[in-house]
């Protein structure tokens, strides 16, 4: 949920920090801080609020060096303060730490070193690291990183400075992110690699257990018995400028509109003529036929696009498929074994709770595959298979780009076990693959036209509730609608399958209560107009989103926001664009802070 930053090379590292940890913000963002070694002395800057206090601060006294380390916050342990905020200083001051992750026996451990006399600043969990590594310090740090490891429990990323090795940096990680970043006679340590991009695109992945050992113009592995590990550099093509806002006032609203590019990098290489190809994942038949039941795995937005995505793959492919929250899945004593498919999807590919899914349903022997949109994130490496989606770097807290085209890779999933099953009709198959390619530009069209719906967003922002209704599909869409709007405006939004308003919900619609109705699913227009006319008729106003060839709902509704005419199927993906943006300009209204998300980070790294 934090993110840590460490350059090693020859520019003076306070402002290559800075310029990291902006990069970093998204993953939290209540305080922030760096330590740079000056000399012989290790200085820390730190302070409560965002980077740019944190900027203002270093500005005044800016510490001199060319290796050091940053963090910024998401509060766990210990309310976001000055002296709560990363980096901590060992009592001698010669250790300095940042910690994105949680140290589960901080307690036991802070308990011990008090009663050895190393006295504590902070309330943080994170001060025990750099207390442990002064009173293990044997002079050689990799043999004492390795006894800090075996003391430590819970999960860390950490960056380390000693000021006995002023030119080295390390490094130790847990069950949190942290990529290596190899440059020209430098070198970084990140928590993603958005951080380093500006400097380098090739990367080493520090797996668990492991410590590095950074200067400018070397870096070694070592494994937790301190042996030297070799590690294959790899490279990322992503472009810096995908991490910038090129002109757009938030990122949200850049990756909005970056989805007809991530969609048609998501589907485009997949579908050959008329043949999918899911990368490496081998869907033969008897793969296929000896899976008797679905379970797909997320949270947030990632556990809504499962739920559109069981109902395409039910729909086509007729194995039974849950969708399960997977901070409940690991505590439901899961129905998973050998015949079950587990599909996990997550796009930082870190999810705390994800990942512990994913290793459940592995030990209960399911094939797992991971719909992930980070190249070489801890799920990406431990799924049996993965699948990415090529969304690009993905900023914003709220995510969009990154929910479309998980759902576009579910709809390729189901897609390819029908084909392979020999259960959708050639005809069908061939409609939906040309829908699917043609989800890209139907995308852009409704981006180049989005007058209408800031319109009612804004006609809407002072709003304290606002329904989602739906039906089938419509109602899974509904789900990632109400959480974009409330997430970033705050303003209590709620999705509700339209057939069941009616079993309470209804009794708080009244004058002024906003409905948005999802009307997309033909075969369900006349019940859906039958919902539209109950919340009317209880002085509720409704605003409908449906195809541009359905008048009726236009007639019958107080507002309409049409989508282009597409396939029934794959029209989760035009909605999702359309409550992306209104949710985006109600918040823009209300002058939300629409990137950072009050107490949200983008990378949940804790359970
Ligand atoms: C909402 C949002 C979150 C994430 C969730 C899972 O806009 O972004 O609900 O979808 O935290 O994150 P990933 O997909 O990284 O596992």
């Amino acid at each position: 949920m934090c993110g840590i930053i460490g350059y090693v090379g020859g520019k003076k590292a306070a402002p290559v920090l800075l310029k990291g940890l902006q990069r970093l913000e998204y993953r939290g963002y209540d305080s922030a801080g760096i330590a740079v070694v000056d000399g012989d002395t290790i200085r820390a800057v730190k302070t409560r609020g965002e980077v740019k206090v944190l900027c203002d601060k270093v500005e005044k006294n800016e510490p001199d060096g060319i290796i050091g380390i940053g963090h910024t916050r998401w509060a766990t342990h210990g309310a976001p303060s000055d002296v709560n905020s990363h980096p901590h200083l060992s009592a001698d001051g010669r250790f300095c730490v940042v910690h994105n992750g949680i140290i589960e026996n901080f307690a036991e451990l802070k308990e011990d070193l008090i009663s050895h006399g190393l006295p504590f600043k902070s309330e943080t969990d994170s001060e025990v690291i750099a207390q442990l590594i002064q009173y293990l310090y044997n002079g050689d740090m990799i043999s004492t990183l390795c006894k800090v490891m075996d003391r430590l429990s819970g999960s860390y990323a950490a960056g380390i400075l000693c000021a006995d090795s002023p030119s080295t940096l390390y490094a130790i990680r847990k069950d949190n992110p942290l990529v290596i970043g190899l440059g020209q006679n430098e070198n970084f340590i990140a928590s993603d690699f958005a951080a380093a991009l500006e400097h380098t695109h090739n990367f080493v992945q520090l797996n668990d257990y492991e410590i590095a050992q950074m200067t400018a113009r070397a870096v070694t592995f070592f494994d937790r018995n301190g042996n030297k590990v070799e590690k294959t550099p790899y490279r990322v093509d992503w472009d810096i400028s995908l991490a910038e806002k090129g002109g757009y006032p938030h990122f949200m609203l850049k990756e909005i509109y970056e989805q007809p590019k991530a969609l048609h990098d998501t589907l485009s290489p997949r579908i050959k003529g008329d043949n999918i190809v899911l990368d490496k994942i081998e869907f033969s038949p008897a793969n296929v036929n000896s899976i008797n039941r679905i379970n797909i795995v997320g949270c947030g937005s990632a556990y809504h696009a499962g739920i559109v995505g069981k109902h395409f793959i039910e729909k086509y492919c007729r194995i039974n498929v849950s969708c399960e929250l997977a901070s409940e899945y690991i505590y439901s004593n899961p129905i998973t074994d050998n015949r079950t498919l587990t599909i996990v999807i997550s796009q930082s590919g870190e999810t705390a709770d994800s990942l512990a899914a994913l290793r459940l349903a592995k030990k209960l022997g399911s094939h797992t595959i991971a719909i992930v949109n980070v190249l070489n994130s801890a799920i990406a490496r431990e799924a049996d298979d993965v699948l990415y989606t090529y969304a690009g770097p993905e900023i914003a807290v709220a995510t969009t780009k990154g929910y479309t085209t998980q759902v576009a890779a579910l709809f390729l999933v189901g897609l390819k076990i029908a084909k392979v099953k020999h259960i959708i009709s050639d005809a069908r198959y061939n409609e939906l693959l040309k829908e699917l390619a043609l989800l890209p530009d139907k995308v852009s069209e409704i981006l180049s036209d989005t007058d209408k719906i800031k319109r009612y967003a804004e006609n809407y922002a002072d709003r304290k509730c606002v329904f989602f209704i739906g039906r089938g599909t419509d109602y899974a869409a509904s789900l990632e609608g109400a959480l974009k709007l409330k997430e970033i405006s705050y303003i209590h939004a709620e999705a509700y399958a339209a057939g069941e308003l009616k079993h309470g919900t209804i009794s708080l619609i009244e004058e002024g209560t906003i409905t948005v109705a999802l009307v997309t699913q033909q075969d369900l227009y006349a019940k859906m107009l039958s919902n539209i006319k109950a919340v009317q008729s209880r002085k509720g106003t409704v605003l409908a989103l449906s195809s541009q060839s359905n008048v009726k709902v236009g007639e019958q509704s107080d507002g309409l926001i049409t989508i282009p005419d597409c396939d029934d199927d794959v029209t989760p993906v035009l909605t999702a664009v359309i409550l992306q943006l209104f949710a985006y300009y109600i918040a823009s209204k209300r002058g939300c802070d629409i990137d950072k998300p009050r107490h949200l980070a983008k990378s949940v790294t804790v359970e």
